[in-house]
């Protein structure tokens, strides 16, 4: 009886859960959604921008909640904030080069401070000595580039007079039981209003914008979710005013199938493609050059130019996409660590990016060599191998026997040749009936990263 009970509770958990994740916001179809996404899931490589007040201090783009700086001595950022050298022509040269697509300014971060002439605030570039718009010119100059434009907007708001103070407001008291008496005479029905608006000023004033990134939701104890927002109200707001845009998965709409088009795991890989009720979904990794989103002058711990390549390719051979993050300076420049591991990436990108445009995680069939990330091109069905420690001479493709027709290397398109095993049973170095041998020259070519292109065969 009571095993019974207890599977019967558990078939109506499973019944409410299966009918949870159905519930959906929008009426679009699944393969509606697919197109929708297509350019993106194709192009693989963006740029983030954190830019704001934050740049000023140079540490870390939290420093006025990790500080608990109050907005009285926060205003010298404002005050001095003067990019004089301010080139956003610049920085999207930077990002194609570097082969990015598409690219994410953050308009507005947690410190509330807008980059755009916003009606709604006086708290925004157009009222400090630069005296600009700078999103105005940003997506200008993006757009000249033909990268994607994208919006960044914190959910967040720590200038904000009527932003309840939570646990990660600058203000935040060392009690609980502080949290009410500060909050009063804040309205977060206001805050919403205001946040509503500065959206709608965002995807009404600038054209198309291609991607919106809204950041981010805590629940619980002293934290913001989805009602804080009205998540609901605003994406149904987006994607009436920009029919084709891409939004992420930061509004605490997990219940609905809809609620973000993306996953976005931040700063760390994932095992797999990740999957939600058990289905694979489109996902895009945020990351950091080095540990800090704002321009941090002191931050050391900067990742190789092979780390980020790794990091490139082992996405896209999961499925997903890598939004890389640059911090630039308080005069408005990419700092030299910065064009660095850029251009190094670029250098790449230049000879290698057809592995990455257009590719995905390759079909199960393809046994991945040791060392090496795979990726696969449905459209064009060539797979890319990638050497992440370059092998002697001799390599192995496992299982690959007959499967395919011509191996070059990708940077310069030289033939490489290979070799099933003769004869019955043959074996040497491990080579199985199965496998194939590459023959790869003994030099390492002079790329960062070589890789493998094999036509496959029909
Ligand atoms: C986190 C941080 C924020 C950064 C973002 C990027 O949410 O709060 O500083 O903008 O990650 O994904």
């Amino acid at each position: 009886m009571k095993r019974t009970t207890v599977l019967l509770a558990l078939l109506a958990l499973t019944i409410m859960r299966a009918s949870a994740q159905e519930k959906k916001i929008f009426s679009e179809t699944p393969e509606q959604k697919e197109k929708r996404l297509a350019w993106w899931t194709s192009d693989r490589f963006g740029m983030f921008i954190h830019w704001g007040l934050y740049a000023l201090p140079a540490r870390h783009e939290w420093v006025q909640t990790r500080e608990q700086i109050k907005n009285e001595d926060y205003k010298q950022y404002f005050d001095n904030f003067n990019p004089d050298l301010y080139n956003p022509r610049e920085w999207a040269k930077a990002a194609k080069a570097a082969g990015m697509k598409y690219a994410v300014l953050t308009t507005k971060h947690h410190e509330g401070f807008c980059l755009f002439d916003s009606k709604f605030t006086d708290f925004k570039s157009t009222n400090t000595p630069i005296k600009k718009d700078l999103v105005k010119e940003w997506v200008e100059a993006f757009r000249a580039e033909g990268i994607k434009i994208g919006f960044y907007y914190s959910l967040i708001d720590w200038h904000h007079p009527d932003f309840t103070i939570d646990r990660s407001h600058p203000l935040r008291p060392k009690n609980e039981a502080d949290f009410d008496q500060l909050n009063k005479g804040r309205d977060m029905s206001k805050y919403r209003t205001y946040l509503r608006n500065q959206v709608e000023e965002l995807l009404t004033k600038y054209g198309k914008v291609d991607i919106l990134w809204l950041d981010f939701s805590y629940p619980g104890k002293n934290g913001k979710d989805h009602n804080d927002w009205n998540s609901i109200e605003l994406i149904k707001m987006v994607r009436k005013l920009q029919p084709g845009i891409i939004v992420n998965d930061r509004l605490d709409l997990r219940d609905y199938a809809d609620g973000g088009d993306f996953v976005t795991p931040e700063q760390y890989k994932v095992a797999e493609w990740p999957k939600v009720n058990g289905v694979r979904v489109p996902w895009e990794t945020c990351q950091t050059f080095s540990g800090s989103w704002g321009y941090y002058r002191d931050e050391t711990t900067w990742k190789s130019v092979n780390q980020l390549l790794v990091l490139l390719i082992e996405s896209v051979s999961k499925g997903g996409n890598l939004l890389l993050n640059v911090g630039p300076t308080a005069r408005g420049k990419f700092d030299a660590r910065a064009n660095n591991a850029l251009d190094g990436m670029g250098k790449w990108m230049e000879l290698n990016s057809r592995s990455i445009y257009g590719c995905t995680q390759a079909p199960d069939q393809y046994v991945r060599p040791d060392n090496c990330l795979l990726t696969y091109n449905p459209q064009t069905k060539r797979l890319y191998v990638h050497l992440l420690n370059y092998p002697l001479q001799n390599f192995t493709l496992p299982g690959y026997k007959g499967k395919i027709k011509y191996a070059q290397f990708l940077h310069d398109g030289s033939e490489i040749r290979f070799s099933a095993p003769q004869g019955h049973g043959f074996k040497t170095g491990g080579l199985g009936e199965n496998d194939l041998n590459l023959s790869l020259p003994v030099i390492k070519p002079d790329v960062e990263i070589p890789v493998i292109e094999l036509i496959l065969a029909d």
